[in-house]
């Protein structure tokens, strides 16, 4: 995600550290905290946060956490959370591989993947938001039953994903080259909005946890 430097980000930001989280140290008591709740969902690089606000208008019983890496997006996602007096939804601003050390095992009920960089290079496979070792983390901080939903206007990173869970021994409850969407449990991200405009087909799965052994550990 393009985005101009915002000067106004980071001290909107600190000013709105109850939903915020800006420094994984100074914060670690607060997000102990965030992360203890039930019914928790994970969106993982959310942008400018338009799908957490959505969803979690419609779902005022659950909890969500927002992770997404870009300060300047975060802060424009932490400002619709305030100006819509959301309680359940909150920001964290870093790479969700620096996050996930700090979520225990088997906390989050689902984790949502919305049009994720699909790092088309070989040479950049690691850094797939569904490479092997990423799906391991998703599968240790998932409680039992838990699901990745994953949309994508990618095909080649959808196909890849989808070998990725099925290789894993992940359940795929839900399997389309072109979402018309209307899940219940999903709303529209900023991107979707844009691609849907250009006519272009999107593609989602849903996959559930499991019973697995790991190839690699
Ligand atoms: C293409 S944008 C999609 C934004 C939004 N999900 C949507 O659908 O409109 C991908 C976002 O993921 C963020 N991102 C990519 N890798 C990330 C990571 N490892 N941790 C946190 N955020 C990440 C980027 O900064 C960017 O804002």
């Amino acid at each position: 995600m393009r985005l101009r430097y915002k000067k106004w980000a980071k001290p909107y930001l600190h000013t709105h550290q109850e939903i915020a989280i800006t420094n994984l140290e100074e914060q670690k008591e607060q997000i102990i905290n965030i992360l203890a709740q039930p019914n928790l969902f994970l969106e993982i690089g959310g942008g400018r946060g338009d799908f957490i606000v959505k969803l979690s208008q419609k779902n005022l019983d659950k909890i969500f956490v927002m992770v997404e890496k870009n300060e300047n997006a975060a802060a424009v996602a932490a400002r619709k959370v305030v100006e819509a007096e959301l309680t359940n939804v909150y920001v964290i601003v870093s790479d969700v591989f620096h996050l996930i050390p700090f979520i225990k095992d088997e906390t989050i009920a689902g984790i949502f993947l919305n049009f994720s960089d699909p790092w088309p290079k070989a040479r950049h496979e690691k850094r797939r938001l569904t490479y092997d070792l990423a799906l391991k983390e998703y599968r240790r901080i998932l409680s039992n039953g838990g699901k990745v939903a994953l949309k994508t206007d990618n095909p080649d990173f959808y196909t890849y994903s989808l070998a990725k869970f099925r290789e894993y021994n992940w359940v795929i409850e839900n399997n389309s080259y072109n979402y018309r969407g209307f899940a219940e449990f999903d709303a529209e991200t900023e991107y979707e909005a844009k691609f849907r405009a250009e006519g272009k087909p999107i593609c989602r799965l849903v996959a559930r946890k499991g019973e697995n052994t790991y190839a690699i550990n």
